[in-house]
Parts: structure tokens; C-alpha cells; sequence
């Protein structure tokens, strides 16, 4: 399923240049300040979501701004601003969605053969990071 619309703050869709006409394959496509609208510092992947019951993310940024894709598999990705919630199921290489400043995130329902793939506007900063969810809710509200 493609999110329709993304009803929380900081978020969006970004949408890959994708050449699925290919017998041998299909060809996506990321290129930094262009459809990733930041200069890519770091890139990280999570994989080996055996784990039925993992729970990853819930945290929120100060500042950085992330772009996340999946890339094999499936999971469901659920946002919140503060305000507004969101649940999106991720499932398409080619559809990637904004990770902005100040949105709670969290991952979870992973299929087992899940990929996930992030590009990041900043190297890792532990300092960047807001981990209660009260603090969040307190900065947000
Ligand atoms: P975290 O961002 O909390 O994981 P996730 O959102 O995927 O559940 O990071 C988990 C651990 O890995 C934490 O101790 C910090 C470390 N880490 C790095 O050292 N560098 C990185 O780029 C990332 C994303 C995490």
C-alpha cells in the first residue's frame, strides 16, 4: 500500500525514479539533492527482522533529517508529531518517506525477509536524539 497522504508535521512521500520494464530486473534510483532533498552524510541498513515481536525507532530528532525505504519485505512505519498520528505500511523500494526533525517513529510488523534502508543529512550524534516520550510530548505540545 502507497500512503495517500501524510497527515503528520515534518513528513512527506518521496518518490524514486524506478525502471521496472527491465526483463532482467528492476533499476531504482536515489540521487542526493535531487529526490533525496539533503546531502547524504550517513546510510544505514537494518535487516535480519527475524524477531516477530521487534520494535525499533521510537525515538525522535532534533535536527537530523532522514529519508527511510523499504527495500525487501515489508513493515509498517507509525509517526507521530506530537499532535497527529500516522500508520503507513511499507512495502516498495521506490517509495520512501521523510524523516523529519521532531517525529516520533517507530517500526514494527517485520517481515522476515524485511530490508530497510536509510539515507541521513548528518553522521550519528546520540545528542540529536530524544528518547522519552514524555520529553517529546513536552517539546511538542
Ligand atoms: P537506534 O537509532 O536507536 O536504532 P533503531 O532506530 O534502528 O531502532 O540505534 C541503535 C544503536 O545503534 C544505538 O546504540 C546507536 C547505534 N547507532 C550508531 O552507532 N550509528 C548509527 O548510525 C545508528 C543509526 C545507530
Amino acid at each position: 500500500m502507497k500512503p495517500k497522504k501524510i497527515n503528520v508535521k515534518n513528513s512527506g512521500v518521496v518518490k524514486l525514479q524506478c525502471y521496472e520494464d527491465f526483463p532482467d530486473g528492476n533499476l531504482v534510483i536515489a540521487e542526493a539533492r535531487k529526490n533525496i532533498p539533503f546531502t547524504i552524510k550517513r546510510v544505514y541498513i537494518i535487516n535480519n527482522l527475524f524477531n516477530k515481536k521487534a520494535v525499533r525507532g521510537k525515538h525522535a530528532h532534533k535536527k537530523l533529517e532522514q529519508i527511510i525505504f523499504c527495500i525487501n519485505g515489508s513493515f509498517v512505519l507509525r509517526l507521530d508529531d506530537g499532535k497527529h498520528k500516522q500508520r503507513i505500511a511499507m512495502n516498495d523500494p521506490s517509495v520512501g518517506i521523510r524523516l523529519g526533525p521532531m517525529l516520533w517513529h517507530t517500526m514494527l510488523n517485520f517481515s522476515s525477509d524485511c530490508v530497510i534502508l536509510v539515507f541521513a543529512s548528518d553522521w550519528y550524534d546520540e545528542k540529536d536524539y530524544i528518547r522519552a516520550y514524555d520529553e517529546f510530548k513536552r517539546l511538542t505540545t
